[in-house]
């Protein structure tokens, strides 16, 4: 994003558990900080030194120990790309069960610290359900080990779940053991036009409805994204004319003839009651893609215009487009664009705001009204981008103060000094940026 720069010594590129303990240990004792790196791709600053943290990059941690096509399991180590390894779960009719824009730079280790959420959590859902162990390395050496690939195990305290999404700052994970699932045979993609915020909320529950076990995606797009991918990244509109909303729906299955015939009823349904006035369904897997880079190239198309104000926010689906529609006259006269997008069948609203510079004036217009509405309406500040650098010290709007509390003690309790990932996620950063 920009908007961090640290100044390290030196990047770390050990290839092994051990090695990752024996650098840790080598920091605890001389109170050393480290900063863990993996794809960099986060948006957040969380894998970014503030000050003169080391960086430790797990990318020479790229082996497969093993896929197991009966336990549907996979084992690596946390620096294996994503995309690397859909390639080699393929092989066995098998996928990652998270899929995100980034996936051919960010790296499994790096999706789990953060808790990436994706394009697929619809259907396979959080990786705190779908990592089945994981060895971390404590800020003293310490390596906790829950490497053993059981889907069913009561005994005492989740401890992987303490390394899912704390971003890095209370151990470094190194190796992973996941639930995958079976790549569908049949996969269909269709791009809706529609004319209002409430006909999306009611294709949303006729997809439900209609498409039922087999829907994998159900992102949208507002106009002005829309317009976004078509101006900056030559990404064309799949109609003739404009609408206030765009919706892609997908399905996952193993009967192609099954699925087409649901979307299809689907389809017909929503152009009946007004909700679709549009649509397009991909013929085949090009088109399909094409589909898709509609609403994946919305991050990098924003980039385009200079300064992008991020936002990732939680809310309940009927109100997650209202906070777009209150930001816009504020910040009319200064911003390029005022963007809603996301993944709204999880509730996840991305809301981005472009400027050509960083500007004070629009800021102050965004924050803390942003995180204020989110509040308002019971809503999280970071639906799956985490906390970072950027967010740390918003925390309170999305966490009570006993919970905060709690956090602040379990890092102390892991990281006495402070040194893994300071000034992330629990910690406030001291540049107020
Ligand atoms: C996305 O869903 O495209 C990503 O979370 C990235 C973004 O919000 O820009
Ligand atoms: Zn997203």
């Amino acid at each position: 994003m920009n908007k961090f720069r640290g100044q390290t010594a030196a990047v770390l590129r050990p290839r092994s558990t051990e090695e990752v303990s024996a650098i840790m240990r080598y920091c605890h004792e001389r109170k050393l900080a480290v900063t863990p790196q993996g794809g960099n791709t986060g948006l957040v600053g969380g894998s970014v030194p503030l000050h003169d943290e080391l960086i430790l990059s797990t990318s020479l941690m790229n082996q497969v120990y093993g896929i197991d096509a009966v336990a549907r399991t996979l084992t690596c180590q946390a620096g294996c790309v994503l995309e690397t390894l859909n390639a080699a779960l393929a092989e066995h009719d098998l996928m990652m069960p998270l899929d995100l824009g980034a996936k051919g730079s960010c790296q499994i280790g790096g999706n789990i610290s953060s808790n990436a959420g994706g394009l697929r959590f619809l259907r396979y859902g959080s990786l705190h359900g779908s990592v089945l162990g994981l060895k971390a390395v404590l800020p003293n050496g310490d390596v906790i080990d829950t490497m053993k690939g059981l889907r069913k195990d009561n005994t005492g305290y989740d401890l992987k779940q303490l390394f899912i999404g704390s971003e890095g700052t209370l151990g470094i994970i190194t190796e992973v053991l996941m639930g995958v699932v079976q790549k569908p045979s049949a996969v269909n993609v269709a791009f809706l036009a529609c004319p209002g915020y409430d006909q999306v909320q009611q294709t949303l529950v006729a997809a439900q409805k209609g498409l039922g076990e087999i829907l994998s995606a159900f992102e949208f797009l507002d106009h002005e994204g829309m317009r976004c991918v078509n101006e900056t990244v030559d990404v064309p509109n799949p109609f003739d004319s404009t609408a206030p909303f765009y919706v892609l729906v997908e399905t996952h299955g193993s009967n192609s003839e099954h699925d087409y015939a649901k979307l299809e009823a689907f389809l017909e349904n929503a152009m009946e009651t007004g909700c679709v006035v549009d649509g397009v369904v991909a013929q085949d897997a090009t088109q399909a893609a094409a589909l898709w880079q509609v609403r994946e190239r919305i991050t990098e198309g924003l980039q385009h215009d200079g300064v992008v104000y991020k936002y990732d926010i939680s809310l309940p689906v009927q109100h997650l487009y209202s906070l777009v529609e209150a930001m816009r006259p504020r910040v009319a006269d200064l911003a390029t664009r005022c963007v809603g997008f996301g993944h709204l069948g999880d509730g996840n609203l991305h809301l981005n705001i472009t400027s050509p510079t960083a500007s004070e004036e629009l800021f102050a217009q965004i924050e803390p009204f942003v995180y204020e509405f989110t509040r308002e309406h019971r809503g999280s500040i970071s639906a799956e981008h985490g906390l970072g650098l950027m967010k740390a010290r918003h925390i309170h709007y999305s966490q009570p103060a006993a919970n905060v509390t709690l956090m602040r003690q379990l890092k102390g309790l892991l990281d006495p000094h402070g040194l893994l990932n300071p000034y992330k996620t629990v910690e406030e950063n001291p540049l107020n940026v």
